[in-house]
């Protein structure tokens, strides 16, 4: 009968305002290249997002997070950051940047922004002087400057490998065109990384923690923050396989003890600014436990939990990961963060659309299973304890774009790789607000990755006001979420006894159900039926009576 029932009557009264705002927020990612194209120049800008402000709040979001838009030459867009306290041109002004804080704020949304701590730009002033001027310079100590092994220091100084591919080394020229040292950069030649020893590294990053927080920010998304120390003596690893181990496995490039005291000294400049400023942590440490470490009380307030990004579509997996991740963050007092989709994923609706191959090209599979996955995907993360982290695009449900062309393609990755990886940017295509129009209403100049066949039928005009939208879902859910206490609060879900390939879980006043099989399945009635990914029949009978829960469908109801 009906998709979903967002106009069904709300009785519940809203409940009092936790403290931390952040504890349930619904955060919604901005990928400013890749949002809305303000000058017609087809790259996605500042002003493009402010004049799209009106949308997010009509979503239901509390916050944006932004991806970087400092001047960067965007070697690995934006992530190689050269001046952390200017806009990069392309993208807007500073002024610009000012006002859209203003103007979310004015809307009553806050603003998280990107911070690159790890590395910079080899266009930073600092690494430029530091190769320009050769051994000696005092700019050399801020980042991994060292001699090669080998007679004539012709090899890396150890085994480590880039995220990217390749060395993790690239060899320096003297001032006198002789070869010189090596630097270290975990990501792209273009991204050498800081050595966070050197006292002025710190007192920099301190002030562009300042310098933001000054112009109103309300938190930061701190990028690797579990790469910034290094194990002493920077030791082999003596595996090939280093990218595999990332976040799995303790090496001496990631998740050192160090870091903390970093966060800890960041949280005290956060704790000086009123308005509960934040930082989220991307942080891929080897267990649930270790990646807590970074949301104890004296350090940063979130990290991201990409557990169920990783986890499939299986009702017994995802529960362990619900699991896991409550205790995980209960064991230090914080709340959970769920995320389906970022920048850097395969976007959800595809990669459950059948099996993807790893660190290959992304295939399409079948869209229609892969679209209602995501749809009953989405409702269950936003039925759970904790935080949310949307990806822009998703709410219209867009697939991963896995036909893009070769030279189209801009992630460093892919290049580095011999083309066997890298394929971020099919999650990256310009989002489509109108059905017709050059760039499907991104801009009036075209798009800097080209938009598929069809784009502009998911477009947010070919959307609204269609009840069976993936965009009228979320709206629906996120106006739930917000009037419901039972969503999104609290520290734990109990779950109900369910069939195999059902998870039922309890809030207070609430039930989520979710059948991740390919047929109904029975389960006792919950309650009255409030919202649903795909149809469900006319509910009757008293609570108990049995009622089959459609294939991949999670149904939320009042308990
Ligand atoms: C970001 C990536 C980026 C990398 C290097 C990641 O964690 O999310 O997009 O390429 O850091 O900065």
């Amino acid at each position: 009968m009906f998709p979903y029932a967002s106009d069904a009557p709300d009785t519940v009264a809203p409940a009092a305002a936790p403290p931390g705002w952040w504890r349930e927020a619904v955060i919604y990612q901005v990928y400013p290249r890749s949002f809305a194209d303000g000058n017609g120049d087809g790259m996605g800008d500042l002003p493009g997002i402010r004049s799209r402000l009106p949308y997010l709040k009509e979503l239901g979001v509390d916050a944006l997070w932004l991806n970087p838009f400092y001047a960067s030459p965007q070697a690995d867009a934006g992530y190689d950051v050269a001046d952390h306290r200017a806009v990069e041109p392309v993208l807007g002004t500073l002024a610009d940047a000012e006002e859209l804080i203003r103007y979310a704020h004015e809307l009553g949304m806050r603003v998280i922004v990107d911070l690159v701590p790890n590395h910079s730009s080899d266009q930073h002033e600092w690494f430029r002087r530091a190769r320009e001027e050769g051994p000696g310079s005092p700019y050399r100590d801020r980042y991994h400057f060292r001699p090669g092994k080998g007679a004539s220091g012709e090899l890396p100084p150890n085994d480590w490998t880039s995220v990217f591919g390749g060395p993790a080394w690239t060899r320096t020229e003297n001032p006198d065109g002789t070869p010189g040292d090596w630097y270290l950069h975990l990501f792209a030649p273009e991204q050498p990384d800081f050595d966070w020893e050197h006292p002025a590294v710190r007192h920099e990053f301190r002030s562009i923690l300042r310098f933001w927080l000054d112009r109103g920010i309300d938190g930061f998304r701190v990028d690797v923050a579990q790469g910034l120390i290094k194990a002493e003596g920077l030791p082999d690893i003596g595996r090939t396989d280093q990218r595999r181990m990332l976040g799995t496995e303790a090496t001496p490039i990631w998740d050192q003890d160090g870091v903390h005291e970093i966060y800890r000294s960041w949280r005290r400049i956060l704790d000086t600014y009123p308005g509960e400023r934040i930082a989220v942590a991307e942080a891929w440490a080897p267990t649930a436990e270790r990646t807590a470490l970074y949301v104890r009380p004296d350090e940063l307030h979130q990290t991201f939990n990409f557990a169920l990004m990783g986890a499939s579509w299986d009702a017994e997996e995802i529960r362990q990961v619900v699991d896991t991740s409550l205790e995980a963050v209960r064991t230090v007092g914080a709340s959970a963060t769920w995320v389906l989709s970022n920048h850097d994923t395969c976007r959800h609706a595809t990669r459950f659309a059948g099996p993807q191959p790893e660190g290959q090209r992304h295939r399409a599979g079948d869209r229609t299973l892969g679209l209602r996955r995501a749809r009953a995907a989405t409702l269950l993360m936003l039925a759970l304890p904790g935080s949310a982290y949307l990806y822009q695009g998703e709410e219209l449900g867009l697939p991963e774009v896995t036909d893009l062309p070769d030279e189209a393609r801009q992630d460093p990755a892919f290049a580095r790789s011999g083309e066997t990886d890298g394929f971020r940017d099919g999650c990256r295509v310009p989002m489509p607000w109108t059905v017709a129009g050059p760039s499907h209403g991104f801009g009036t100049g075209g798009s800097w990755l080209p938009q598929p066949e069809g784009w502009g039928m998911l477009s947010v005009e070919a959307q609204m006001s269609d009840p069976d939208s993936t965009l009228e879902l979320y709206r629906a859910a996120l106006a739930l979420r917000r009037r419901h206490p039972g969503l999104g609060a609290g520290d734990t879900v109990q779950w109900d006894d369910a069939p195999d390939g059902v998870l039922a879980f309890r809030r207070p006043g609430f039930v989520c159900t979710t059948n991740t099989a390919d047929r109904a399945l029975t389960i006792p009635l919950p309650g009255r039926p409030l919202l649903s990914n795909s149809p469900i029949e006319d509910v009757e009978g008293p609570p108990g009576a049995a009622f089959a829960l459609p294939a991949h469908t999670t149904v939320w109801w009042t308990a």
